[in-house]
């Protein structure tokens, strides 16, 4: 990659080379640099999220990692039965959905669900704004109830929810929100109990409706796998925000409260987004980044790889390429869009970084269709499938390394350990989820990487609600499993 650089290049034709190419290619061999993660690094990154998980599960404020309490006690094992309603909130899109459970053997007998948007001017609004538009939407979608639901006269429908941010929970069905991520901010919300909204909204709605359970978005992903196998122990979400969860012994979480009852396990939200070690490589790219950020100074783990952020890294870079090494070369200006945040999208990331036409035509498609930069040069074609590729491997490679934390944090408990996993940047961009199995097999070698088993679990968070209100309900607790 580094080959254009030869001395004799001063003297070759440079017509189709831009002028400033070389400072380019040096430009992107030091981002390469900086953005590096050997193995080693791998190691003492994964250690640092094991101690701090460890930490975390001492007392609150011990740790980045907050370890939150889910007070799941039943994860779902098939034997299931009713209709019931799942919500899931987490990003810009949101997602209701209805279930027909049929037991072990019938398992699903029927699933409808609809997607709807939150309107961005809403995800900065109020409460009252933000529960209404949600619980309004679910209210059509209950509407659309066909006879064949079989809900019992007179029985409540009963709803779990997914709220994909960190909530600060003392039961199942109740929760204070401990700050928004991602695009939400609505100061109002934090430190209140967002199960109560939800269900006021609800009854503004004249929706007959009660909360069995609110879990994160990567226990409702594990809830999800583990309805179908019980080797799942973990969740993870890799979309647009990035998260971890799996299930701990009770025994081993010190802070559990002394007044509330201690099942046997429990499943711990890491909200590992928030997670930091001094071994993760980290650029003044990254820095700026955050600092313009909605939420500066959190998430910081998260955003250096979760679909939100990855298309921005990106995008910064080949500004930073076209302002300070001249990448652009022939173009007599860059273009102004390509200052504005997110314009470049992680789907368009994978898009360049998976093209494999000799020409990278895709990536000329790209930065023309977002930038209107016609007949870009293929060297400077190839620089910004670089930039694309450093940036998704760095970033596949730290959630490996987070991973071999959670591992080791599960340890000997299994023979081996599935993990339930739901986004889109892990199921749509190929490459950075090459790039990852490829890590855990450099961190746990071959044989041990093989006992780790990770399982798209698609749009699983939303059913793993629903599944954990049926698996929580008052109204068939005589079908829960004998244990999680
Ligand atoms: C939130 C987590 C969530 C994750 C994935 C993060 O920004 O803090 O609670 O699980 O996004 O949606």
């Amino acid at each position: 990659m580094g080959s254009d650089r030869s001395k004799s290049s001063k003297n070759k034709p440079r017509k189709m080379i831009p002028k400033g190419l070389e400072a380019a290619h040096s430009m992107r061999d030091k981002f390469r640099n900086a953005c590096a993660t050997p193995v080693e690094t791998l190691r003492k990154i994964s250690q640092d999220m094991l101690s701090q998980m460890e930490a975390g599960l001492q007392s609150d404020g011990e740790s980045r990692l907050r370890m939150l309490l889910s007070f799941v006690e039943h994860l779902p094992c098939g034997n299931e039965t009713g209709l019931f309603y799942g919500l899931d909130l987490g990003g810009t899109n949101f997602r209701v959905l209805r279930v027909q459970l049929g037991g072990k053997e019938k398992r699903i007998l029927k699933q409808e669900s609809k997607v709807d948007s939150i309107p961005s001017e809403i995800m900065t609004s109020t409460n009252e704004e933000l529960f209404d538009y949600i619980a309004r939407v679910l209210a059509d979608f209950v509407a659309t109830e066909g006879v064949d639901c079989n809900l019992i006269l007179g029985q409540k429908r009963e709803l779990g929810f997914t709220f994909s941010f960190p909530v600060s929970q003392e039961s199942l069905n109740s929760g204070k929100l401990v700050k928004w991520t991602k695009g939400f901010a609505i100061a109002e919300t934090i430190g209140q109990d967002v199960v109560k909204e939800l269900q006021a909204a609800m009854e503004r709605c004249k929706l007959d409706m009660h909360v069995i359970a609110m879990v994160n978005d990567t226990t409702g992903t594990l809830a999800g796998g583990r309805y179908w196998n019980e080797d799942v122990m973990a969740g993870l979400i890799l979309g647009t925000g990035s998260n971890a969860c799996y299930v701990e012994q009770t025994s081993e979480i010190p802070k559990w409260p002394p007044s509330l009852p201690k099942p046997e396990e429990t499943v711990i939200n890491i909200e590992w987004g928030h997670f930091w070690s001094p071994h993760i490589p980290k650029t003044e790219i990254d820095d700026d980044l955050d600092a313009e950020s909605v939420h500066p100074g959190q998430q910081v783990f998260e955003k250096l790889f979760s679909g939100m952020y990855l298309g921005d890294i990106v995008r910064r870079m080949i500004l930073k390429l076209a302002e300070q090494a001249c990448l652009l070369g022939g173009v007599t200006e860059i273009p102004s869009n390509m200052a504005t945040p997110f314009v470049l999208r992680t789907r368009d990331v994978s898009i360049m970084h998976e093209d494999e036409s000799e020409n990278l035509e895709n990536v000329a498609r790209v930065m023309e269709t977002i930038f209107g930069l016609k007949e870009l040069p293929l060297e400077v074609r190839k620089v910004i499938k670089d930039v694309c590729e450093i940036t998704a491997a760095r970033g596949a490679r730290l959630v490996a390394a987070g991973i071999v934390g959670i591992v080791r944090k599960i340890g000997g408990r299994k023979k081996k350990i599935c993990i339930a996993i739901d986004g889109s940047l892990y199921e749509h961009y190929t490459k950075f989820r090459a790039k990852l199995h490829e890590a855990l097999v450099e961190l746990l070698g071959q044989e041990a990487a093989a006992k780790v088993v990770i399982e798209l679990s698609k749009d699983g968070s939303g059913l793993g609600a629903a599944l954990l209100a049926a698996s929580h309900s008052k109204k068939d607790l005589e079908d829960k499993c004998d244990k999680q």
